[in-house]
């Protein structure tokens, strides 16, 4: 757990903090609508995966932070979870879409998160990782600001999300749009 609890004490304000900006490439990474579950991993209060809710079956947001999750609960149509992303307490292959946005950089253990995400997903599933691009001076700066604030980030370029990754990179495509950059890599079936 981190030193300090910053998602809890941010929860309430976070979305006006942190408005959902252009939902675009989501929707067109993702591969919407879909006739089985998703799952928002990390997915917070809710943010990303309610305008998702329309588009699958099923939509679970997992994430650590219960206060996160309070304001998840307050949203139509989402199933909160309270789990961590190291042990999705989910069986194999049940989900048709992964989904995590901007929370990779905050898990203890990035590489044991990547392989529960691909564990939970179906064959055939795509999951999708957006992720703040390391390479970029914004995010090294606010790499920066995450460290002095005390939080345990800790950014990866998105090669190095693709060799985290348990499957041949072939099978994984990266797309760079302004600071953000989004893996997307589809499960054999
Ligand atoms: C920057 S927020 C992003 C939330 C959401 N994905 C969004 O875009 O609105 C990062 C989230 O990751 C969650 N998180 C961090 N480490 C986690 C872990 N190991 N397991 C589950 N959730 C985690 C935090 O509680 C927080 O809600």
């Amino acid at each position: 757990m981190p030193l300090l609890d910053h998602f809890g004490l941010l929860a309430p304000f976070y979305e006006k903090l942190i408005p959902l900006q252009d939902d675009k490439p989501l929707w067109e990474y993702l591969q919407l609508p879909v006739d089985g579950p998703l799952l928002d991993a990390g997915g917070g209060t809710g943010r990303v995966a309610v305008t998702l809710k329309d588009s699958a079956p099923q939509v679970v947001v997992a994430d650590e932070s219960f206060k996160m999750l309070r304001e998840a609960v307050r949203k139509d149509g989402l199933q909160p979870v309270g789990t961590q992303t190291e042990r999705l307490p989910f069986p194999e292959g049940t989900f048709v879409r992964v989904l995590m946005v901007d929370a990779l950089h905050h898990v203890d253990d990035q590489r044991r998160t990547l392989a529960e995400l691909w564990r939970v997903l179906a064959p055939g599933g795509l999951l999708v990782i957006e992720e703040p691009d390391i390479r970029t001076w914004s995010v090294k700066w606010i790499a920066v600001m995450e460290k002095v604030t005390l939080m345990r980030s800790h950014f990866l370029p998105p090669s190095r999300i693709v060799d985290l990754l348990p499957v041949n990179g072939d099978a994984v495509d990266v797309h760079t749009e302004g600071f953000n950059a989004w893996i997307v890599a589809r499960k054999p079936s």
